[in-house]
Order: C-alpha cells, then structure tokens, then sequence
C-alpha cells in the first residue's frame, strides 16, 4: 500500500482528494503545515510526499526525505521552481501536473486586468455604502491597445486568444518561439526590448528560472511606457518589489495586478487578519489605489482542481507500475 504525506494542505484539497483516491486506496495523511528542512522528517516512513507551490524542496530537504525513504515528490501544481531539481539525490523522482487548465490562469490573469482598468473593486465598495458616484473610475477601452506577453506556453497563448478577442495588438517574448501558434493566433514575436517599449499592458506568463528572476526591475520598468499595466499570474521572484513601488509612487506604472508576490509564501493562502506579522512591501502595494492583489487564486477553478487531483494520483500509479511518470521533472 502506497503511503502518501501532504504537506500545506487546506479543506478544498483533502476533499477533492479523497474523492479521487476512491478508484486507487492509497494511504493519505494530511498535513497543514509546509515542507521545509525542519518538516521534511515527518515524511519517514512514507513512500511519498505531495507538495504545492510554497512547499520548499531546497537541497537539505531533498536530502532528508531521501534519508527518510521518501522515493516520490508529487507536486500537486505545473511550476516546479521551488525544487532543486539540480540537486535531486539518485533515487527520488518528482513528478507534476503540467497541464491542468491554462484557461483558468489566463482568464484571471484577464479578470485582474479589467478590474484595475474599470475599478471594479472601487466601485463594488462604493456601491454597497449606496454612493453610486463615477469620480475616479475613469478607465480606458482595452480594444486597440497593444499587449505584451512574456511566455507563450500553454497559459501565455489562451491569454493571447482572450485579448485577440478584445481587438488588442500582441507582441511576445519567448526563449523558444512557437511560430507555429504566432502564425494560428495572430501575435507577433520580438525582443524584450521592443515588448517593453511598445505595450500599454504587460501579461507574465513564463516560469522562474534563475535567469528571469526579478526580470521586472527598475530598468526594465524604465524602458515601459508611461502608464503601463502590468499583471503577474505566473511567480512572484519575477518582479522586484522595491523597483514596483518606486516605479508605482513616481506614476510610471498606471496600473497593477498580481496573484503572486516576492515573498508571499508565509502570507498566500493563510488568513493573517488577526497576526500582526506584515510584509512591508506587501503592505505598501496593497495601500496603493491602483493596485489589486488576490492570493494565489488564478489556477483555483473546479475544473483546475479536478485536473490536479487526478493527475496527481495517476502519476502515483504510474510511478508504482512502471518506475516512471510521463510526467518527471527532470535534472
Ligand atoms: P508552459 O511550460 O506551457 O509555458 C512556459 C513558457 O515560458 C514556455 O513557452 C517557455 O519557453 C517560456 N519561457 C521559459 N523561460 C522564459 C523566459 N526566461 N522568458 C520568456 N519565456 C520563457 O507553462 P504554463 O502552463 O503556460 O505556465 C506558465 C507559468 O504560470 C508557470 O511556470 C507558473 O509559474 C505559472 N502558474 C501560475 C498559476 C497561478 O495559480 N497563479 C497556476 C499555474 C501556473
């Protein structure tokens, strides 16, 4: 009998996985608390570990869960970049869900884009305290303007298909380009620099990798247009904090939405109402008026959540039968 632990696990999880692991048995146990070096013990005895994105595998955890037998990390979510696959010991696997639905990041990603355009979440309030006055919801048409999408995988082109739908001009980035979907989706690839120059809203849609990270700093910002929207669904590290707020205090960037941030891994998913613990940065962009920020939610649709749980424990059975998984993360 397969033993499986999770670590950072909420209600929504352990429902959605008990109800899948129905068809396969396995032995669960949950845990709320995230893997880290001090966790990682509690894994002993276990065959596998189930993870999600603000569970940290860095090389001394990796270390310990080989220590404790643990031959299987489950990463219940695609990005992978809190592992340290370089330093993966001989003997465990990691395995994820690559695909569950682009459609889900994108469309919030869209969703976080027209409510900082048409101040959606100004005028919700407003309208509950009965003002129904317009001063200071003044947006913009989004049809005509140009966008810039960074990563044109999988969530990067359902985002494309979305805005081509608003009649917006696309211009990506990619390190490897899709020529193929360039020419089917009608956008244009170009470098960084042109994207940076010419957008009038900027999507992230690309992994953190040690060579992107904080790739949104002040001199990127400085080459974006007066004004500029920028929206983050995809990693926090991409963007440099500090440069954000400068940047949005000076009145260069018009416009931000984020479901993920720098640090958020103590703050994200948690209710910290009644901590006094802040993050200053966090605490500075959320007093903004041109900024919304939501807690890593894109991806958390029922279709999304469906997906994930059985991938998750169909790469499990196929790990056990086979030794591999379609779906490894490898070195
Ligand atoms: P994907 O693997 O299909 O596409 C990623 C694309 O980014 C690829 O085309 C790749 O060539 C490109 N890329 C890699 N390095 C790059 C760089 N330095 N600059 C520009 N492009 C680069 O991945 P997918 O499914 O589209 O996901 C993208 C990211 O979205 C994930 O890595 C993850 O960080 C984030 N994500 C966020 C979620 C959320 O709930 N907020 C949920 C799921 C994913």
């Amino acid at each position: 009998m397969m033993k499986i632990l999770f670590f950072d696990t909420k209600e929504y999880d352990k429902k959605l996985f008990n109800e899948y692991n129905v068809d396969y048995g396995y032995e669960i146990k949950y845990l709320e608390t995230k893997l880290n070096a001090e966790t990682a013990p509690l894994a002993r005895g276990y065959d596998a570990i189930c993870i999600f994105v603000n569970d940290l595998a860095d090389k001394d955890t990796l270390e310990i869960l080989k220590e404790c037998g643990v031959k299987l990390i489950v990463l219940r979510c695609a990005g992978y970049n809190n592992v340290d696959i370089d330093n993966l010991p001989d003997g465990l696997k990691v395995v994820r869900v690559p695909e569950y639905s682009p459609y889900a990041v994108a469309e919030h990603a869209v969703a976080l884009l027209l409510s900082i355009d048409r101040k959606i979440y100004k005028a919700y309030q407003r309208t509950k305290k009965y003002n129904f006055t317009l001063n200071g919801l003044l947006g913009f048409d989004i049809h005509g303007k140009t966008v810039g999408v960074i990563g044109t995988g999988k969530i990067g082109r359902a985002f494309i298909q979305i805005m081509k739908g608003f009649g917006t001009e696309i211009l990506a980035y990619d390190v490897f380009e899709n020529k193929e979907a360039e020419k089917e989706l009608g956008f244009r690839y170009t470098t960084l620099d042109e994207l940076y120059e010419k957008s009038d809203i900027i999507s992230l849609h690309c992994p953190l990798t040690k060579e992107n990270k904080k790739m949104i700093n002040a001199e990127s910002i400085d080459k974006m247009k007066d004004g500029v929207v920028i929206i983050n669904t995809s990693r926090g590290k991409l963007i440099d904090t500090k440069s954000l707020i400068d940047k949005l205090e000076e009145d260069k960037i018009g416009g931000l939405g984020l479901d993920v941030y720098e640090d958020e891994e103590e703050f994200f998913l948690n209710d910290m109402s009644n901590s006094y613990k802040r993050d200053r940065g966090l605490s500075l962009l959320l007093s903004m008026p041109n900024v919304v920020i939501t807690s890593h939610q894109a991806f958390f649709t029922r279709e999304a959540l469906d997906k994930i749980a059985s991938v998750s424990l169909s790469n499990i059975k196929e790990f056990i039968e086979t030794g591999e998984c379609k779906n490894e993360v490898r070195k």
